[in-house]
């Protein structure tokens, strides 16, 4: 679904995600060690947060770690989650500022206390803010929520609050870790590789998707809005002919 027309007169997605990619191959290429890249990385998290809510994107999803992250070298896995300690506690003046509201997908019993510490700080800190929700996806994975999902209702079923006949797709949904948010209109990912690698698999069923060679850390405002502007290019059906979803035929 298209929110209104941005300041730039561009159809806005309500709810872009993104699979922020390359941070190891951007070190690589400037003969940097890999955490120099995720350092860069948390540069451009900034920027396009920035950007996102500057331009009234409702809804702004960021791959942060996921599941399969957890088998990464001890030390790259440390240096991630300090940086993201960092981002939460440097940020959280501008996201009170801008009105940002953060909220977390993904089995977050698996961050370190430290940084669960902090999480639910600022998830409290900012709950009531309405202009923008900034998602993380932390120790995340699609299918494992999808399994989440199902053995929740599985035990509602069990405790005979829910009756199978019950179990719709909006039922489901309503069981998954995104159960607040609407799907993804536009899924991003960066450093040129062509694949969802277990994000949003069931969110998303109609999303676009936009890939760009371009690595996470050099990845800003300029890039984003390139792939606004390929999104508002695109011709969304949702399995319809183009004269049921366009009758005046505007397209
Ligand atoms: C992928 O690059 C990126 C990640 C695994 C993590 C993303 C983390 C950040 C952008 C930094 C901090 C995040 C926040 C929210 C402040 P890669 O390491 O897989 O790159 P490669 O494929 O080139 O090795």
């Amino acid at each position: 679904m298209r929110s209104k027309e941005g300041s730039g007169g561009l159809a806005l997605p309500r709810h872009v995600a993104i699979i922020m990619d390359g941070n190891g191959r951007w070190a690589k290429q400037q003969g940097l060690p890999r955490t120099e890249g995720h350092h860069r990385g948390a540069r451009s998290v900034r920027e396009v947060v920035a950007c996102a809510r500057e331009l009234g994107v409702p809804f702004l999803t960021l791959y942060a770690f996921s599941v399969e992250n957890w088998g990464r070298p001890v030390a790259e896995v440390s240096t991630l989650m300090s940086l993201l300690q960092e981002f939460l506690f440097n940020e959280l003046p501008l996201m009170l500022k801008h009105g940002i509201r953060l909220r977390v997908i993904g089995e977050t019993s698996a961050m370190p206390p430290a940084v669960r510490g902090v999480l639910a700080s600022t998830l409290a800190a900012t709950e009531k803010n309405t202009d923008m929700t900034l998602t993380l996806g932390l120790s995340y994975a699609g299918r494992n929520e999808i399994v989440r999902a199902a053995r929740k209702i599985a035990e509602e079923a069990a405790r005979g609050e829910l009756n199978p006949a019950d179990v719709t797709e909006e039922a489901f949904s309503g069981h998954l870790d995104t159960s607040y948010m609407p799907d993804p209109d536009l899924i991003i990912r960066t450093s040129g590789e062509v694949r969802i690698s277990n994000f949003l698999l069931w969110q998303s069923a109609y999303a676009e998707f936009v890939f760009t060679d371009v690595l996470w850390p050099d990845f800003g405002k300029a890039e984003f809005i390139l792939a606004l502007e390929e999104f508002s290019r695109r011709n969304r059906r949702f399995g319809l002919t183009g004269e049921q979803v366009w009758p005046q035929g505007a397209r």
